[in-house]
């Protein structure tokens, strides 16, 4: 396999399937030495700066303690932090930051900003999340995923994706479908459904798709999946006034006792990438339940959330060795297998 040193990571298919695979055995490897208290630091001495436009919790600290573990420094440039786009453009930042750091994570708003740095830096560039993409997350996920199928190929794998499936979970996913050959069912009303032009380069390379299924009825969409992921319905960068509208739609696909039910699958296991609203005991999560009068939870209930059904810790771990996989494969020459 080519190397994947220097290789940037602006949304999922810049991937092929066998550097996925790659990614995520070398997730394993390094999650192994890790509790085996024999972490090795591949990446010793380099820089790397972390930019968010938006706030994070599990991004950020995974790859603050990637690098550490890893034996790299990092510079953390926060929303108000930097001259970034205000008083400097893009490109002139990103010059700067080339000259400085061996690799950016960037988290922003709109692909283009990422695009523009990694052309202007010259340097490595990971998408940290935008709109569109959050494909750090879901090589998190695929590693959860084949925790608890370590032998099963993606494609023998069933995964129904509820809510909102017009973000960058969902849409990232789906480019993992194309990628893995991971089934994936579409659950949510159509006006929800991807708008899937960010797939055009994928589709090209791969018309057949036929493990994607898209539709709006919960009991066919979920029925014998081995997995139910679900996603806040209000992302980061959207208008606080469009909750009313999307609980209102969405609320039907919440997952629920009666959603895990309709499965039939006694081993149904619940995906979400976190921060879940799914009781009163965040400030959002208590404004929310009581404007709108819910009492359990907004896109997963709190029981279920609470149960041993939900992986999203286990989700929120796996970014740590996962992204710690990605810094170490593109910051070292090594080649693992
Ligand atoms: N899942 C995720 O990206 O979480 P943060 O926003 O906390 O980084
Ligand atoms: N869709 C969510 C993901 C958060 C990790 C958002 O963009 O806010």
């Amino acid at each position: 396999m080519k190397t994947l040193y220097k290789k940037s990571l602006l949304q999922l298919s810049d991937y092929t399937y066998k550097e996925i695979i790659y990614l995520i055995k070398l997730s394993q490897f390094l999650k192994k030495q890790k509790y085996d208290k024999k972490e090795n630091k591949y990446i010793k001495g380099k820089n790397i700066a972390l930019i968010f436009e938006k706030e994070s919790t599990r991004t950020r600290c995974a790859f603050e303690i990637a690098a550490y573990d890893q034996g790299a420094n990092i510079t953390y440039l926060g929303p108000n932090d930097t001259h970034i786009g205000y008083k400097e453009s893009i490109q002139d930042s990103a010059k700067v930051l080339g000259r400085m750091y061996d690799a950016v994570q960037y988290r922003g708003y709109n692909d283009k900003i990422i695009k523009n740095f990694k052309k202007y830096s010259k340097i490595p560039v990971w998408n940290g999340l935008t709109d569109t993409f959050h494909p750090t997350q879901i090589l998190a996920d695929l590693l959860t995923i084949k925790e608890i199928y370590p032998t099963k190929p993606f494609k023998k794998i069933k995964c129904a994706y509820v809510g909102d499936a017009q973000n960058n979970i969902a849409n990232t996913l789906l480019e993992a479908a194309y990628i893995t050959g991971l089934k994936i069912n579409i659950v949510a009303p159509k006006i929800y459904w991807p708008k899937k032009n960010f797939l055009f380069k994928i589709i090209k390379q791969r018309k057949k798709n036929k493990n994607i299924i898209y539709t709006d009825n919960i009991k066919k969409g979920v029925r014998n999946v081995d997995f139910i992921y679900t996603d806040v319905w209000v992302s980061m960068g959207e208008k606080k006034d469009i909750w009313k509208k999307k609980i209102k739609e969405l609320y039907p696909y919440q997952i629920n006792k009666k959603m895990l039910k309709m499965t039939d699958n006694k081993n149904i296991k619940v995906l979400h990438c976190l921060p879940a609203l799914h009781d009163k005991k965040s400030i959002l999560g208590n404004e929310i339940h009581n404007k709108f009068n819910i009492d359990n939870g907004l896109e997963i209930t709190h029981d279920i959330f609470n149960s041993d059904v939900n992986l999203s810790f286990e989700q929120s771990e796996n970014r740590l060795h996962t992204i710690k996989a990605l810094l170490v494969s593109c910051l070292s020459k090594k080649s693992f297998f």
